[in-house]
């Protein structure tokens, strides 16, 4: 896991976020932190309510989850058990 803050744009309702992920953070945590309005209900990857598209970047994602095989393999994230291995780019609600 990377040891060090890592920035993350997040798009939501027609505007972008710059959020910075701190060590440890989700992203779900590191978006609320900064405002962003991202939807969520049980935090712990069990019911897809905060389910987003990653459009760039790579996260580490916390098994298991509600995903889908589909679901993951177009590109979709869990922002509540998701954290950036890398600078990422997210669709927030997909
Ligand atoms: S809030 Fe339930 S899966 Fe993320």
């Amino acid at each position: 896991m990377p040891n060090q803050p890592l920035p993350a744009e997040m798009l939501a309702k027609g505007r972008s976020h710059h959020v910075t992920v701190q060590p440890g953070q989700t992203l779900l945590e590191a978006g609320l932190a900064a405002e962003v309005p991202m939807a969520f209900s049980c935090t712990m990857g069990g019911c897809g309510t905060c389910r987003s598209k990653l459009l760039d970047g790579r996260v580490k994602h916390k098994q298991p989850n509600c995903l889908t095989d589909e679901e993951a393999a177009e590109g979709y994230v869990l922002p509540c058990v998701s954290r950036p291995l890398e600078a990422v780019v997210l669709a927030v609600g997909g």
